[in-house]
């Protein structure tokens, strides 16, 4: 029997110390989550040195656990992948530090993988006849962008957030709501009750042509019908407020990913990034695919939000592509997407 390649990945970019172990690409053998989200709700947001420090107690920890849910130990597997960036500086230290040292000491290449990229391959673990070119959406909570891959690892950039993230938009409007933090989760529970017509809010479509986002003017609207609401002393209704706010991103998100699968002539269209766990936004892409005829893909909820299982299938493709890197790997909070720009 062909001997398997076995990847461990580790991801410590935000607040979830994650590992998980990959063989072959394609068979996920353990995906273990630490997350840190019940320890920062009551700042109301990721405090970056908590995260850090926890981090560091986790690590290793979740090491093990996926190591013993894979019924594995160190001496198989082949190479270690990590999250270098983008992400917070000291929370990505942990987990660079902890894969250098476990490559290096076991004699394994050290693969080092783009967060964003992770969350893009996160499709790849449970569908591996996708077809390129395709156009992906990534939405999470610190990114929003539109691309075009013709290949693995390459990508065309069409447009992205010129301000907020969605899942930043959800978040900062979740928090003006009193709904507490993470804010999207509550926000899509809240939406399914709501009527999406009650409140006209605005779309930024940013003309025609434009593949880019803007969600800071939507964010603003909402803070402004919020007052005016407690100007009158009127009641709020939260859930109609909800459901109108995500339609208004829904809508601008979905309508620009057709029309730029339309344009480039793409039959294949992904979802990445934690706004892909939204309801809504998964049921208007599927109507919207079956319209036009495309053929969609979108990770399982659990793959959406940050995982380590998306960094290990991200990290097989440049292992296999012998893509390495060396012992000077580093940190890069601000990384990019290797892109190269397009319209
Ligand atoms: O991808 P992710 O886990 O972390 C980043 O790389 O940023 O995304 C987290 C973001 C948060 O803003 C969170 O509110 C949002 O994803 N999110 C959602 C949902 N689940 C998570 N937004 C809308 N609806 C959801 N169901
Ligand atoms: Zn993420």
């Amino acid at each position: 029997m062909a001997k398997q390649e076995i990847i461990l990945a580790v991801e410590t970019s935000c607040d979830e110390t994650a590992a998980a172990i990959l063989a072959d690409g394609k068979k996920l053998l353990a995906n273990v989550v630490a997350s840190q989200i019940k320890i920062h709700q009551k700042y109301g947001g990721v405090v970056p040195e908590i995260a850090s420090r926890h981090h560091l107690e986790q690590v290793n920890m979740v090491i093990e656990m996926a190591l013993a849910e894979a019924k594995l130990g160190f001496s198989d597997l082949s190479g270690i992948a990590v999250a270098y960036g983008p992400g917070l500086a000291g929370a990505l230290l942990v987990g660079v530090n902890t894969a250098k040292a476990l490559a290096y000491s076991l004699g394994l290449p050290l693969i080092g993988v783009n967060h964003i990229e992770g969350h893009i391959y996160a499709n790849w673990l449970v569908s591996r006849d996708i077809e390129f070119p395709l156009v992906c959406l990534v939405v999470s909570g610190g990114h929003t962008l539109l691309v075009k891959m013709e290949g693995h690892g390459e990508y065309l950039l069409l447009g992205q957030t010129q301000d907020d993230a969605a899942g930043e938009a959800f978040d900062k409007v979740a928090r003006v709501m009193g709904l507490g933090y993470p804010g999207g989760p509550m926000i899509d529970k809240l939406a399914k009750r709501g009527n999406p017509k009650a409140i006209e809010l605005p779309r930024a479509w940013l003309g025609a042509d434009s593949y880019n986002f803007s969600f800071s003017g939507l964010k603003t609207a909402v803070l402004n019908y919020l007052n005016k609401v407690a100007m009158k002393k009127e009641e709020v209704d939260k859930a109609d407020l909800a459901a109108s706010f995500q339609e208004s991103v829904i809508e601008v998100l979905v309508e620009k990913t057709m029309c730029a699968a339309k344009k480039h002539g793409v039959k294949t269209i992904l979802l990445a990034g934690g706004v892909s766990a939204n309801t809504g936004l998964r049921e208007r892409f599927k109507t919207r695919c079956e319209e036009e005829k495309k053929t969609l893909y979108i990770p399982p909820i659990e793959y959406c939000t940050d995982n380590a299982a998306m960094i290990a299938a991200a990290g097989y493709y440049r292992y296999m592509a012998r893509d390495w890197a060396d012992w000077r790997l580093n940190a890069v909070p601000g990384l990019k997407l290797c892109v190269k720009e397009g319209n």
